[in-house]
């Protein structure tokens, strides 16, 4: 990769930044002063020191987020907040970006990173990854509308849901809650299912993706760096056609 990107990617300020610091000859790859932003390095075979100090470069970044209601999951837009604007820019030098797409007023567990292999993975319709939410419906839910759902709803054109998991919850305070699990990502999946059962989605929340859970201490617009047993869980996990959580 190219030295400035390196660099500026590590912390080392904006590519002008890096620029002046080169033309200052603060920068030495194995020992060699380099002056050329466009000098091609390797991280992981070449030592990069700034002013002396060797240089760790991190490649990839992985934030969990817990998504508020109002903020759009994309990278950016000229009207409308996004997810990435809530980052600080030390993240945002890796150029993160969602692992897909909730709706602007569903909140909960959204990955991002800058990672497209990971990504691609996670979305890929042949991995089945299971993602939970939580949903909230304006009015009481059956057995049978569960069932109807776990074997698979007709969402428009012709398009029959995959089995899926729909787990009723106790009634807390009016609120008619279940836990659904599917392992497709079609667009307003959530919402299009639960209309096919004859009930309005009021309120969703993503709460898992994979074997990964959105972290409870999140309060919305809030996010971290994913731990190591959770990234490592997202990278290897092999998922079943068939829900079974
Ligand atoms: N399904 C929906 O309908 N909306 C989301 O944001 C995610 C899943």
């Amino acid at each position: 990769m190219r030295l400035d990107k390196l660099l500026s990617h590590s912390g080392y300020g904006s590519r002008k930044d890096v620029k002046k610091m080169l033309k200052n000859g603060a920068v030495r790859v194995d020992d060699r002063i380099v002056k050329d932003a466009k000098e091609q390095v390797d991280p992981d075979s070449h030592e990069v020191t700034v002013y002396g100090e060797p240089v760790n470069y991190q490649e990839f970044i992985y934030l969990m987020m817990n998504k508020p209601q109002g903020v759009l999951s994309a990278t950016e837009d000229s009207r409308q907040q996004t997810v990435v604007d809530l980052l600080d820019p030390e993240f945002l030098r890796f150029e993160p970006f969602p692992v897909g797409r909730l709706d602007k007023d569903t909140e909960g567990l959204l990955i991002l990173t800058n990672d497209g292999q990971l990504s691609h993975q996670l979305l890929s319709p042949k991995k089945h990854v299971p993602k939970t939410y939580e949903v909230h419906v304006e009015k009481p839910i059956g057995q049978a509308a569960a069932e109807q759902l776990e074997k698979g709803v007709d969402i428009g054109e012709g398009y029959v849901t995959k089995p899926a998991k729909a787990v009723i919850q106790k009634n807390e305070n009016g609120c008619y809650r279940l836990l659904l699990t599917i392992t497709e990502g079609k667009f307003h999946q959530v919402k299009r299912m639960l209309k096919a059962v004859d009930h309005e989605v009021i309120y969703l929340k993503r709460l898992k993706m994979g074997d990964v859970e959105l972290d409870p201490e999140l309060l919305p617009g809030e996010y971290r760096e994913l731990n190591e047993c959770e990234l490592a869980a997202l990278k290897n996990k092999r998922h079943s056609d068939h829900p079974s959580v």
